[in-house]
Protein backbone atom coordinates (compact mmCIF):
# COMPACT_ATOMS: atom_id res chain seq x y z
CA UNK A 1 0.00 0.00 0.00
CA UNK A 2 1.34 3.34 -0.66
CA UNK A 3 1.56 5.72 1.60
CA UNK A 4 -1.48 7.73 0.89
CA UNK A 5 -2.98 4.59 0.93
CA UNK A 6 -2.11 3.80 4.47
CA UNK A 7 -3.17 7.15 5.25
CA UNK A 8 -6.11 7.19 3.69
CA UNK A 9 -7.32 3.82 5.17
CA UNK A 10 -6.95 5.10 9.11
CA UNK A 11 -9.07 7.90 8.31
CA UNK A 12 -12.59 7.28 8.81
CA UNK A 13 -15.49 6.71 5.79
CA UNK A 14 -18.75 9.06 6.20
CA UNK A 15 -21.74 7.70 7.31
CA UNK A 16 -24.25 6.29 4.82
CA UNK A 17 -26.73 8.78 3.93
CA UNK A 18 -27.91 6.13 1.07
CA UNK A 19 -27.66 6.86 -2.75
CA UNK A 20 -29.88 9.92 -3.07
CA UNK A 21 -28.76 13.01 -4.69
CA UNK A 22 -28.11 16.24 -2.61
CA UNK A 23 -26.79 19.16 -4.51
CA UNK A 24 -27.05 21.42 -1.95
CA UNK A 25 -25.74 20.48 1.66
CA UNK A 26 -24.48 22.07 4.60
CA UNK A 27 -22.54 20.86 7.40
CA UNK A 28 -21.73 22.24 10.97
CA UNK A 29 -17.85 22.05 11.14
CA UNK A 30 -18.05 23.01 14.49
CA UNK A 31 -20.31 22.59 17.31
CA UNK A 32 -18.26 25.01 19.32
CA UNK A 33 -19.37 28.35 19.08
CA UNK A 34 -18.45 31.82 21.65
CA UNK A 35 -21.64 33.54 21.75
CA UNK A 36 -25.11 32.42 22.63
CA UNK A 37 -27.95 34.10 20.98
CA UNK A 38 -31.47 33.67 21.46
CA UNK A 39 -32.87 32.48 18.62
CA UNK A 40 -30.46 29.86 17.74
CA UNK A 41 -31.70 26.43 16.22
CA UNK A 42 -28.23 24.75 16.61
CA UNK A 43 -27.93 24.15 20.18
CA UNK A 44 -31.70 22.80 20.80
CA UNK A 45 -31.73 19.80 23.02
CA UNK A 46 -32.84 17.21 20.41
CA UNK A 47 -29.90 18.06 17.89
CA UNK A 48 -26.14 16.14 17.75
CA UNK A 49 -24.67 19.43 19.20
CA UNK A 50 -21.82 18.61 21.93
CA UNK A 51 -18.80 20.47 21.66
CA UNK A 52 -16.75 17.05 22.61
CA UNK A 53 -18.18 15.89 18.84
CA UNK A 54 -15.16 16.72 16.44
CA UNK A 55 -13.80 15.25 13.65
CA UNK A 56 -9.88 16.34 12.58
CA UNK A 57 -8.95 18.35 9.48
CA UNK A 58 -7.71 15.24 7.13
CA UNK A 59 -10.75 13.27 8.16
CA UNK A 60 -13.28 15.76 7.29
CA UNK A 61 -11.32 17.07 4.32
CA UNK A 62 -11.95 13.36 2.66
CA UNK A 63 -15.05 12.71 4.05
CA UNK A 64 -16.54 16.02 2.11
CA UNK A 65 -14.77 14.64 -1.15
CA UNK A 66 -16.78 11.06 -0.72
CA UNK A 67 -20.03 12.85 -0.02
CA UNK A 68 -19.74 15.71 -2.64
CA UNK A 69 -18.85 12.59 -5.21
CA UNK A 70 -21.48 9.88 -3.79
CA UNK A 71 -24.60 12.80 -3.40
CA UNK A 72 -23.30 15.07 -6.38
CA UNK A 73 -22.82 18.04 -4.00
CA UNK A 74 -22.43 21.21 -5.88
CA UNK A 75 -23.17 24.14 -2.98
CA UNK A 76 -21.78 23.57 0.49
CA UNK A 77 -22.87 26.34 3.09
CA UNK A 78 -20.10 26.24 6.03
CA UNK A 79 -21.69 27.16 9.71
CA UNK A 80 -21.42 25.43 12.58
CA UNK A 81 -21.43 26.79 15.72
CA UNK A 82 -19.19 29.59 14.61
CA UNK A 83 -17.11 27.95 11.30
CA UNK A 84 -14.19 30.60 11.73
CA UNK A 85 -13.08 29.11 14.71
CA UNK A 86 -11.77 26.56 11.95
CA UNK A 87 -11.24 29.05 9.67
CA UNK A 88 -8.16 27.22 7.58
CA UNK A 89 -10.22 23.81 7.16
CA UNK A 90 -12.64 25.83 5.90
CA UNK A 91 -10.92 27.83 3.68
CA UNK A 92 -9.50 24.71 2.11
CA UNK A 93 -12.63 23.00 1.82
CA UNK A 94 -14.48 25.55 0.33
CA UNK A 95 -12.33 24.85 -2.99
CA UNK A 96 -13.90 21.35 -2.86
CA UNK A 97 -17.07 22.70 -3.87
CA UNK A 98 -18.84 24.62 -6.87
CA UNK A 99 -20.67 27.18 -5.06
CA UNK A 100 -19.21 27.52 -1.61
CA UNK A 101 -20.77 29.56 0.94
CA UNK A 102 -20.27 30.44 4.55
CA UNK A 103 -22.37 31.96 6.91
CA UNK A 104 -20.57 33.21 10.24
CA UNK A 105 -21.01 35.64 13.29
CA UNK A 106 -18.14 37.76 11.95
CA UNK A 107 -16.15 38.54 15.52
CA UNK A 108 -13.57 36.50 14.41
CA UNK A 109 -13.13 38.84 10.84
CA UNK A 110 -14.63 38.31 7.74
CA UNK A 111 -13.48 35.74 5.33
CA UNK A 112 -12.08 36.21 2.04
CA UNK A 113 -13.93 33.84 -0.68
CA UNK A 114 -13.47 34.80 -4.46
CA UNK A 115 -16.65 33.68 -6.34
CA UNK A 116 -18.39 32.62 -2.81
CA UNK A 117 -20.62 33.86 -0.54
CA UNK A 118 -19.77 35.13 2.94
CA UNK A 119 -22.97 35.98 4.92
CA UNK A 120 -22.98 38.02 8.53
CA UNK A 121 -25.48 37.45 10.41
CA UNK A 122 -26.57 40.29 12.48
CA UNK A 123 -30.16 40.25 14.34
CA UNK A 124 -31.36 44.55 14.08
CA UNK A 125 -29.64 47.66 14.76
CA UNK A 126 -26.91 47.97 18.31
CA UNK A 127 -30.13 48.37 21.44
CA UNK A 128 -31.12 44.61 19.52
CA UNK A 129 -28.57 43.02 17.90
CA UNK A 130 -26.57 42.71 21.16
CA UNK A 131 -29.33 41.99 23.69
CA UNK A 132 -29.71 38.67 21.34
CA UNK A 133 -26.26 38.04 20.21
CA UNK A 134 -23.73 39.88 22.94
CA UNK A 135 -22.44 42.94 24.13
CA UNK A 136 -20.27 44.48 21.83
CA UNK A 137 -20.78 42.38 19.38
CA UNK A 138 -22.80 44.81 16.82
CA UNK A 139 -19.70 47.12 16.93
CA UNK A 140 -17.22 44.39 16.72
CA UNK A 141 -19.12 43.29 13.23
CA UNK A 142 -19.48 46.80 12.17
CA UNK A 143 -15.68 47.42 12.33
CA UNK A 144 -15.17 43.85 10.52
CA UNK A 145 -17.14 45.03 8.01
CA UNK A 146 -15.91 48.07 7.93
CA UNK A 147 -11.99 46.80 7.50
CA UNK A 148 -12.62 44.29 4.63
CA UNK A 149 -11.49 45.09 1.21
CA UNK A 150 -15.29 45.59 -1.21
CA UNK A 151 -12.74 44.52 -4.08
CA UNK A 152 -11.95 41.13 -2.88
CA UNK A 153 -14.17 39.66 -5.04
CA UNK A 154 -16.49 38.21 -1.96
CA UNK A 155 -20.42 38.61 -2.17
CA UNK A 156 -21.02 39.56 2.00
CA UNK A 157 -24.26 39.75 2.61
CA UNK A 158 -25.66 40.69 6.27
CA UNK A 159 -28.97 38.68 7.40
CA UNK A 160 -31.48 39.18 9.80
CA UNK A 161 -33.35 37.09 11.68
CA UNK A 162 -36.66 38.62 12.36
CA UNK A 163 -38.70 37.17 15.18
CA UNK A 164 -41.63 38.43 17.37
CA UNK A 165 -39.46 40.33 19.68
CA UNK A 166 -36.90 42.46 17.12
CA UNK A 167 -38.83 43.03 13.96
CA UNK A 168 -39.46 46.61 15.05
CA UNK A 169 -36.08 47.13 14.70
CA UNK A 170 -35.69 46.46 10.38
CA UNK A 171 -36.30 49.87 8.91
CA UNK A 172 -33.90 51.29 11.42
CA UNK A 173 -31.05 48.36 10.74
CA UNK A 174 -31.30 49.14 6.90
CA UNK A 175 -30.86 52.71 7.63
CA UNK A 176 -28.03 52.26 9.53
CA UNK A 177 -26.24 49.82 7.32
CA UNK A 178 -27.62 50.69 3.89
CA UNK A 179 -23.96 52.72 3.10
CA UNK A 180 -21.83 49.91 4.68
CA UNK A 181 -19.24 48.31 2.21
CA UNK A 182 -21.96 45.52 1.64
CA UNK A 183 -23.58 43.93 -1.23
CA UNK A 184 -26.85 43.44 0.35
CA UNK A 185 -29.11 42.47 3.28
CA UNK A 186 -31.10 39.47 3.89
CA UNK A 187 -34.28 39.20 6.06
CA UNK A 188 -35.40 35.84 7.13
CA UNK A 189 -38.02 34.80 9.92
CA UNK A 190 -37.66 32.95 12.99
CA UNK A 191 -38.35 28.98 12.33
CA UNK A 192 -39.40 27.94 16.28
CA UNK A 193 -38.89 24.55 17.66
CA UNK A 194 -42.06 22.10 18.57
CA UNK A 195 -44.05 24.04 21.48
CA UNK A 196 -41.43 27.11 21.17
CA UNK A 197 -42.01 29.17 24.19
CA UNK A 198 -39.50 31.37 23.73
CA UNK A 199 -41.70 34.05 22.81
CA UNK A 200 -40.06 34.66 19.73
CA UNK A 201 -42.02 33.22 17.78
CA UNK A 202 -45.75 34.28 16.45
CA UNK A 203 -48.00 32.42 18.34
CA UNK A 204 -50.87 33.36 15.66
CA UNK A 205 -49.36 33.66 11.66
CA UNK A 206 -51.81 36.53 11.12
CA UNK A 207 -49.43 38.78 13.26
CA UNK A 208 -46.23 38.36 10.95
CA UNK A 209 -48.35 39.09 8.17
CA UNK A 210 -47.60 42.86 8.86
CA UNK A 211 -44.35 42.15 9.20
CA UNK A 212 -43.64 40.77 5.93
CA UNK A 213 -45.54 43.84 4.29
CA UNK A 214 -42.73 46.04 5.98
CA UNK A 215 -39.98 43.60 4.54
CA UNK A 216 -41.69 43.96 1.13
CA UNK A 217 -41.91 47.81 1.55
CA UNK A 218 -38.35 48.04 2.61
CA UNK A 219 -37.83 46.55 -0.96
CA UNK A 220 -39.53 48.58 -2.90
CA UNK A 221 -38.02 51.32 -0.80
CA UNK A 222 -34.23 49.73 -1.30
CA UNK A 223 -34.18 47.42 -4.23
CA UNK A 224 -30.79 47.67 -4.57
CA UNK A 225 -29.87 46.55 -1.15
CA UNK A 226 -32.56 43.97 0.10
CA UNK A 227 -31.85 41.13 -1.47
CA UNK A 228 -35.59 39.52 -1.22
CA UNK A 229 -37.99 38.80 -3.91
CA UNK A 230 -41.49 39.96 -3.37
CA UNK A 231 -43.56 36.88 -5.26
CA UNK A 232 -41.69 34.29 -2.34
CA UNK A 233 -42.42 37.07 0.34
CA UNK A 234 -46.35 36.83 -0.44
CA UNK A 235 -45.85 32.85 -0.20
CA UNK A 236 -44.91 33.14 3.29
CA UNK A 237 -48.25 34.93 4.17
CA UNK A 238 -50.12 33.33 6.64
CA UNK A 239 -53.15 32.35 4.42
CA UNK A 240 -50.06 30.65 2.20
CA UNK A 241 -47.67 29.56 3.96
CA UNK A 242 -48.56 26.10 4.65
CA UNK A 243 -48.93 25.13 0.92
CA UNK A 244 -45.12 25.84 0.86
CA UNK A 245 -44.08 24.01 4.57
CA UNK A 246 -46.45 21.52 5.33
CA UNK A 247 -47.86 21.07 8.82
CA UNK A 248 -44.40 18.33 8.51
CA UNK A 249 -42.45 19.55 6.23
CA UNK A 250 -44.22 17.69 3.49
CA UNK A 251 -44.41 20.49 1.35
CA UNK A 252 -41.17 21.74 2.01
CA UNK A 253 -38.29 22.31 -1.01
CA UNK A 254 -35.65 22.38 1.44
CA UNK A 255 -35.64 18.72 2.52
CA UNK A 256 -33.49 18.07 -0.65
CA UNK A 257 -30.64 19.61 1.19
CA UNK A 258 -28.33 17.74 3.17
CA UNK A 259 -27.75 18.78 6.58
CA UNK A 260 -24.45 17.60 8.17
CA UNK A 261 -24.72 18.01 11.79
CA UNK A 262 -21.39 16.87 13.83
CA UNK A 263 -22.84 13.83 16.24
CA UNK A 264 -21.52 11.53 18.15
CA UNK A 265 -17.89 10.44 18.14
CA UNK A 266 -17.13 13.13 15.91
CA UNK A 267 -19.27 11.60 12.60
CA UNK A 268 -21.41 13.05 10.54
CA UNK A 269 -24.95 12.67 11.17
CA UNK A 270 -28.00 14.17 9.54
CA UNK A 271 -30.76 15.77 10.86
CA UNK A 272 -34.86 16.19 9.92
CA UNK A 273 -34.03 19.23 8.10
CA UNK A 274 -31.30 22.22 7.81
CA UNK A 275 -33.02 23.51 11.29
CA UNK A 276 -32.48 20.39 13.07
CA UNK A 277 -34.65 17.86 14.57
CA UNK A 278 -36.98 19.69 16.74
CA UNK A 279 -38.90 22.50 14.28
CA UNK A 280 -42.89 23.74 14.21
CA UNK A 281 -42.77 23.53 10.18
CA UNK A 282 -46.25 25.25 10.24
CA UNK A 283 -44.78 28.33 11.51
CA UNK A 284 -41.03 28.24 9.97
CA UNK A 285 -39.97 31.42 8.75
CA UNK A 286 -37.18 30.17 6.52
CA UNK A 287 -36.71 32.77 3.63
CA UNK A 288 -35.53 30.17 1.58
CA UNK A 289 -38.22 27.36 1.85
CA UNK A 290 -40.53 30.19 -0.05
CA UNK A 291 -38.24 31.49 -2.58
CA UNK A 292 -37.64 27.76 -3.56
CA UNK A 293 -41.39 27.14 -4.16
CA UNK A 294 -41.35 30.60 -6.02
CA UNK A 295 -39.05 29.35 -8.41
CA UNK A 296 -40.52 26.16 -8.88
CA UNK A 297 -44.49 27.08 -8.81
CA UNK A 298 -44.67 30.33 -10.05
CA UNK A 299 -42.34 31.01 -12.77
CA UNK A 300 -41.88 27.42 -13.87
CA UNK A 301 -38.10 26.96 -12.55
CA UNK A 302 -37.34 23.86 -11.03
CA UNK A 303 -34.41 21.45 -10.43
CA UNK A 304 -31.67 21.57 -8.85
CA UNK A 305 -29.18 23.54 -10.16
CA UNK A 306 -31.72 26.48 -9.61
CA UNK A 307 -31.57 25.49 -5.48
CA UNK A 308 -28.36 25.04 -5.18
CA UNK A 309 -27.43 28.51 -6.77
CA UNK A 310 -30.69 30.00 -4.66
CA UNK A 311 -28.86 28.45 -1.43
CA UNK A 312 -25.71 29.41 -1.79
CA UNK A 313 -26.73 33.59 -2.02
CA UNK A 314 -29.48 33.05 0.77
CA UNK A 315 -28.77 31.01 3.73
CA UNK A 316 -32.17 29.36 5.26
C1 LIG B 1 -26.87 28.84 13.27
S1 LIG B 1 -25.93 30.18 12.70
C2 LIG B 1 -24.32 29.43 12.41
C3 LIG B 1 -23.33 30.36 11.80
C4 LIG B 1 -22.83 31.49 12.68
N1 LIG B 1 -22.55 31.10 13.99
C5 LIG B 1 -23.79 32.66 12.62
O1 LIG B 1 -24.40 33.01 13.63
O2 LIG B 1 -23.93 33.20 11.53
C6 LIG B 1 -26.54 30.39 11.01
C7 LIG B 1 -27.68 31.38 10.86
O3 LIG B 1 -28.86 30.81 11.42
C8 LIG B 1 -29.59 31.85 12.02
N2 LIG B 1 -30.53 31.27 12.98
C9 LIG B 1 -30.23 30.78 14.19
N3 LIG B 1 -31.34 30.33 14.80
C10 LIG B 1 -32.37 30.54 13.96
C11 LIG B 1 -33.76 30.27 14.02
N4 LIG B 1 -34.31 29.68 15.08
N5 LIG B 1 -34.51 30.61 12.96
C12 LIG B 1 -33.96 31.18 11.87
N6 LIG B 1 -32.65 31.46 11.75
C13 LIG B 1 -31.85 31.14 12.79
C14 LIG B 1 -28.51 32.69 12.64
O4 LIG B 1 -28.97 33.96 13.04
C15 LIG B 1 -27.48 32.72 11.55
O5 LIG B 1 -27.77 33.75 10.62
S1 LIG C 1 -23.33 32.79 16.69
FE1 LIG C 1 -24.47 31.42 15.30
S2 LIG C 1 -24.16 29.32 16.08
FE2 LIG C 1 -23.47 30.75 17.66
S3 LIG C 1 -25.22 30.88 19.00
FE3 LIG C 1 -25.36 32.58 17.53
S4 LIG C 1 -26.61 31.82 15.83
FE4 LIG C 1 -25.97 30.06 17.05
S1 LIG D 1 -37.06 24.28 6.51
FE1 LIG D 1 -38.76 22.93 5.86
S2 LIG D 1 -38.53 21.08 7.06
FE2 LIG D 1 -37.33 22.69 8.08
S3 LIG D 1 -38.69 23.69 9.58
FE3 LIG D 1 -38.90 24.83 7.68
S4 LIG D 1 -40.65 23.87 6.62
FE4 LIG D 1 -39.94 22.40 8.19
Amino acid sequence: MTAKGIKEAVLRDPTDFGDVDYPTALVNVTNVCNLSCAHCFVFRDDNPNSARDKMDDATMMRQFEILRDKHNIKSMLFMGGEPMIRKDLVMQAAKLFEIPAIVTNATYGIPKLPGGLVTVSLDGPEHMNDPIRGDGVFQKVKAAVEARDPDDQTTLMLQMVLTAQNHHGLEEFLEEVKDWPINGVAFTFYVPRAEDDTGLAWDDLKDRDPVIDRVIAAKKKYPGLVKANIGSLELMYSERCLECTGENGENCLMLGTLPLYMGDGGNFERTFCCYGNDVDCSRCGAYAVFNSAYHKRIKGEDGYHHRSRHYAKQWP
